[in-house]
């Protein structure tokens, strides 16, 4: 039987760059250097198989709407998108951050409604209605670390690592709202329709991230 075509979003930026090793470690490799090409569309080593390379934000909204059918995405970006119409079977362990709310340090206290800048707009607004509070979301595209030091917001929410963008401007975290890392999503409608060629790259993909574990539990990392 002919096997049906397989697409796979992924996300460009920093997690292109720990999803390739792994990807190559299940045996899904572009034929060409995806780096120095300006295509969109990759062929891989299964003539099956596509990879497309978008923006993390548009990896959820692909996948939903079937125009890929499995896609690899931070946590962060998928609680944003809401995860309508998606499976999330794997945590690929990668990208590892946390979603925080921060603010200046020895802010002042807050006269009225708490204006928050961010460009997870979704997240913010829910983890504050969780706390009972209502908020004024300012969206942002980037560097939200610069709305609270200009007198923009009040708050930011948003991804911290080392926590070294925090400091550098004078921020804190405050608050911690979720813990992030990669995770490879199905389109609901494709797991229904194409299960039997999914299921065994999600086999291939667990292997390797327990296999990728256990290197690096040997190597003490
Ligand atoms: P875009 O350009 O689409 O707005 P971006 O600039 O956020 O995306 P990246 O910086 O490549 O793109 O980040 C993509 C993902 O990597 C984030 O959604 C998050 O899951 C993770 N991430 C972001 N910053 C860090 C960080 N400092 N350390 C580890 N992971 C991070
Ligand atoms: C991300 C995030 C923070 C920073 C956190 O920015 O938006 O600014 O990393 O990392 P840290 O805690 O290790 O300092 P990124 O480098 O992706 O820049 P961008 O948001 O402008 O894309």
């Amino acid at each position: 039987m002919k096997k049906e075509q397989l697409t796979i979003a992924l996300s460009k930026g920093r997690i292109l760059k720990e999803t390739l090793p792994l990807l190559e470690s299940a045996n899904i490799i572009p034929t060409e250097d995806i780096y120095s090409s300006r295509k969109l569309i990759f062929d891989t080593n299964h003539a099956n198989i596509k990879l497309v390379v978008i923006r993390a934000t548009d990896v959820p909204t692909y996948v939903e709407y079937g125009g890929a059918d499995m896609g690899i995405a931070g946590k962060d970006v998928l609680m944003e998108h809401g995860g309508k119409g998606l499976y999330e079977p794997l945590d690929l362990q990668i990208s590892k951050c946390k979603l925080m709310v921060a603010g200046l340090k020895d802010a002042p206290s807050i006269q009225g409604r708490m204006r928050v800048a961010t460009k997870f707009v979704n997240v913010a607004k829910n983890y504050f209605a969780s706390q009972g509070q209502q908020i004024d979301v300012i969206k942002l595209y980037g560097a939200m670390e610069l709305a609270p030091i200009m007198g923009l917001a009040d708050r930011i929410v948003d991804i911290v690592d080392t926590g070294n963008t925090l400091i550098a401007n004078g921020l804190e975290p405050m608050d911690f709202i979720a813990d992030v890392s990669s995770r490879l999503v199905v389109g609901q409608a494709s797991m229904k329709l194409k299960y039997r060629q999914i299921q065994p790259i999600l086999d291939m993909l667990s292997d390797a991230i327990d296999k990728r574990n256990e290197l690096a539990k040997s190597d003490g990392k």
